[in-house]
């Protein structure tokens, strides 16, 4: 009985370690496919051209939600055509990799490009938003970190969901009653904090 029951655990044990290791993320390989990413996301202040943003922050982002945005872009459900290229034709295991290196790629500038807005009245109004937006970067965590972001970014994210054009009905609903002034102000609260990083 004992030996059974011992065999059965090993027999498990192997099964688990094979499928770990065919869904292992990996950073060398993510490191390589993110070259051609290079030229737009690892200079603090490049700008997209029109509309007029910089370019987000991906290092130190969290790693399940890079993956859902990158599949965003290749399912068209985020309306950006060099991102949508870049993507279109992208395997999940590659999206996997590059979203592990840039998980861990915490060394670049934390320098963030702010907006003006009201930081301390942004700070209260975002209190609903903290469930979620808390910084969490641990291994479970999915919910993107906004801490460190570009304010500009930010603030068109938001509109995006206010307009539809980024399609995500819960983010949709969170930011359905805010004014273009509290959409200012929430982007220059999470720009003041300490969080994302251009990649190195
Ligand atoms: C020509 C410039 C350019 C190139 C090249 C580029 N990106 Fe982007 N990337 C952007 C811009 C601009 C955005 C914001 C688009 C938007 O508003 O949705 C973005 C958004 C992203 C996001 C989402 C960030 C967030 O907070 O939601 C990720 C992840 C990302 N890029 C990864 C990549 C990867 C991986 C590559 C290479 C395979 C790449 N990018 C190549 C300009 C670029
Ligand atoms: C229940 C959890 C939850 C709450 C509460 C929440 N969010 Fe989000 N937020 C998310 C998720 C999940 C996403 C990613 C959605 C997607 O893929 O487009 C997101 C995305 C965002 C983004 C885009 C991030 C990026 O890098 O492009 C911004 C900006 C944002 N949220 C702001 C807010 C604000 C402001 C509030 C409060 C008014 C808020 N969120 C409340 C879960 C939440």
């Amino acid at each position: 009985m004992k030996k059974q029951a011992m065999l059965l655990v090993l027999g498990v044990a192997a099964l688990s370690s094979v499928s770990a290791t065919a869904q292992a993320a990996d950073i060398n390989a993510g490191k390589d496919a993110f070259e051609t990413c290079r030229g737009c996301h690892v200079s603090v202040g490049t700008s997209n051209v029109y509309p007029t943003y910089y370019v987000p922050k991906v290092g130190g982002q969290v790693a399940a939600y890079t993956v859902s945005a990158l599949k965003s872009y290749k399912a068209s459900n985020r309306p950006h055509r060099t991102m949508m290229a870049n993507t279109y034709d992208m395997s999940e295991q590659r999206m996997e990799d590059i979203a592990a290196y840039l998980a861990q790629d915490k060394g670049g500038s934390t320098k963030a490009i702010a907006n003006g807005g009201n930081a301390a009245n942004g700070k209260k109004l975002a209190a609903a938003c903290m469930a979620c937006h808390n910084d969490d970067t641990s291994a479970t965590a999915t919910n993107p970190r906004l801490a460190g972001q570009h304010a500009n970014y930010l603030e068109k994210a938001m509109t995006e969901y206010q307009s539809g054009k980024r399609k995500n009905a819960l983010m949709q609903s969170m930011v359905q009653g805010l004014s273009e002034d509290d959409i200012k102000d929430i982007a220059a609260y999470f720009n003041s904090l300490n969080g994302l990083t251009t990649v190195k």
